[in-house]
């Protein structure tokens, strides 16, 4: 369960993306996007989801993303989560994509993808839909650490005039997709990083860092059955640019041992914009004869 005193109470937080040949019938399009839910009875209660599925409802998004983990080992507690998820209301659907946890026993997949769409909530597993026509695509991959991610299968087959979401559990994809064009990356799986300190930030993104200037023996004995959670700690939470790519890193509403320090439970509210083109340059004013 959040500690709600230690990690701060639930948060909305607003973004603009600027996308590339955005419609103008799509400009100021709002999507909802929550993730890492670790719905097993102990590291999110009912009332903060409750709460954040009123609020999430308030921003009569047109659309809502869910970027995976939606419980922590067994599948079976999605039985009880679907129906609250299936309670978010948007004009165009719920899209959703796998991560890490959803894939931990053998039967969590089919169990987890099966209850959502009865519920309503579409998975994509390198899968893309086009819920506007083409105006806009949203694309789901498979998650990271498993062999499902397959970007190669869909992204070339989107033409390339089309923006495209994309929905990906790990944000530490991005580095890989980052060779096709991505409008709008959206992401999970870090927490945040869970510990934050105030001017320094999540303190996860010192490890990695600090394990490297360490000689290899000692490295070892430190680190040895330390999993990395990501190897992109700048990219723990928020807004990043990736190349040309857009990144946005949503920080959960669930959590995972040591729990939360000034990292509050998120819930993010993302409007597209047009980006703004470039001026063509002045013609060049034909000489007199
Ligand atoms: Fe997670």
């Amino acid at each position: 369960m959040i500690h709600q005193f230690l990690a701060g109470k639930l948060q909305l937080e607003y973004v603009t993306v600027p996308i590339d040949a955005l419609p103008q019938r799509l400009a100021g399009l709002r999507i909802v996007h929550l993730s890492d839910f670790h719905f097993d009875g102990l590291r999110l209660g009912v009332k903060l989801l409750t709460e954040t599925i009123a609020q999430a409802n308030a921003l009569a998004p047109d659309v809502v993303v869910l970027t995976g983990d939606f419980v922590t080992y067994e599948p079976e507690p999605i039985l009880e989560l679907a129906p609250y998820l299936a309670q978010l209301q948007a004009k165009v659907g719920i899209f959703a994509v796998l991560g890490n946890h959803d894939l931990e026993l053998s039967h969590s997949r089919e169990l987890i993808t099966q209850t959502l769409t009865r519920w309503g909530i579409q998975v994509l597993e390198n899968a893309v839909v086009y819920p506007w026509g083409e105006g806009l695509a949203i694309v789901g991959l498979g998650d990271y650490w498993s062999d499902l991610f397959l970007p190669q299968r869909v992204l070339p087959a989107i033409p390339p005039q089309v923006p495209r979401l994309v929905l990906s559990h790990n944000p530490d994809t991005a580095a890989i997709l980052r060779k096709w064009r991505v409008d709008l990356q959206l992401s999970g799986h870090t927490h945040g990083g869970q510990i934050v300190l105030p001017h320094i930030g999540p303190v996860m993104a010192y490890a990695r860092p600090l394990r490297l200037s360490m000689p290899r023996s000692i490295r070892k004995l430190l680190w040895r059955s330390t999993h990395e959670v990501v190897k992109h700690w700048e990219w723990a939470q928020g807004l990043h640019r990736v190349g040309k790519n857009w990144l946005y890193v949503n920080r959960g509403l669930g959590t995972y041992l040591p729990g939360r320090l000034n990292c509050p439970p998120e819930l993010t509210c993302i409007t597209l914009v047009p980006a703004a083109t470039t001026a063509p340059p002045p013609l060049a004013m034909a000489e007199s004869t």
